[in-house]
């Protein structure tokens, strides 16, 4: 069977999608990425799924302490996610442009967000160009409610 790959394209780009930003940390080291490849998976236990790819620098902080955490961003926080996936100059660069404090977990979690989870890996998928991770929310930090940021208001595209 041959996959209509433009057919494939444009169905898979439907699927909507939020925004968030992903923290690590591996020791001294932390790290953060902007993330949508996300969902939950499970009411009891709480799990969340989320998609990495395996060629970023989180992905191995990930793989090495199985824990992240999912800031949930504001929706006028376009800029923010903007910050998180472009290129930085050192591992943890994206930081100075937002404070954060050390979770329960000792995750980074930004402090002008709507909140974050902190999950821990209970099973990963290695497979293809991302890896995807699914994870137990352990911890729940929420600042202040308010409408969040998703995918479709921003114009960009990851999928497809
Ligand atoms: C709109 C958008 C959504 C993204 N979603 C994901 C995602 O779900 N998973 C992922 O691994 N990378 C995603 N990325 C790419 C990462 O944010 C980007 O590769 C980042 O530089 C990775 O950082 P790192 O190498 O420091 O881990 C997305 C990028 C954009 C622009």
């Amino acid at each position: 069977m041959e996959l209509n790959l433009e057919a494939k394209k444009i169905l898979l780009k439907k699927i909507p999608h939020g925004l968030f930003i992903c923290t690590v940390r591996d020791g001294d080291e932390i790290n953060g990425f902007t993330a949508s490849w996300v969902t939950q998976g499970s009411f009891t236990p709480p799990l969340v799924v989320m998609a990495v790819r395996a060629d970023g620098s989180s992905h191995g902080m990930i793989k090495r302490t199985n824990k992240f955490c999912l800031n949930v961003l504001r929706s006028d926080q376009k800029e923010l996610a903007a910050i998180f996936f472009k290129p930085q100059k050192g591992l943890g660069g994206r930081f100075e442009s937002t404070a954060y404090k050390y979770g329960e977990l000792g995750l980074p979690i930004l402090e002008d967000v709507i909140g974050g989870v902190e999950c821990q890996v209970i099973n990963s998928i290695e497979h293809g160009d991302h890896t995807v991770f699914v994870a137990e929310v352990l911890s729940a930090l929420l600042h202040k409610d308010g409408e969040s940021l998703n995918l479709s208001s921003t114009g960009w595209s990851y999928g497809g």
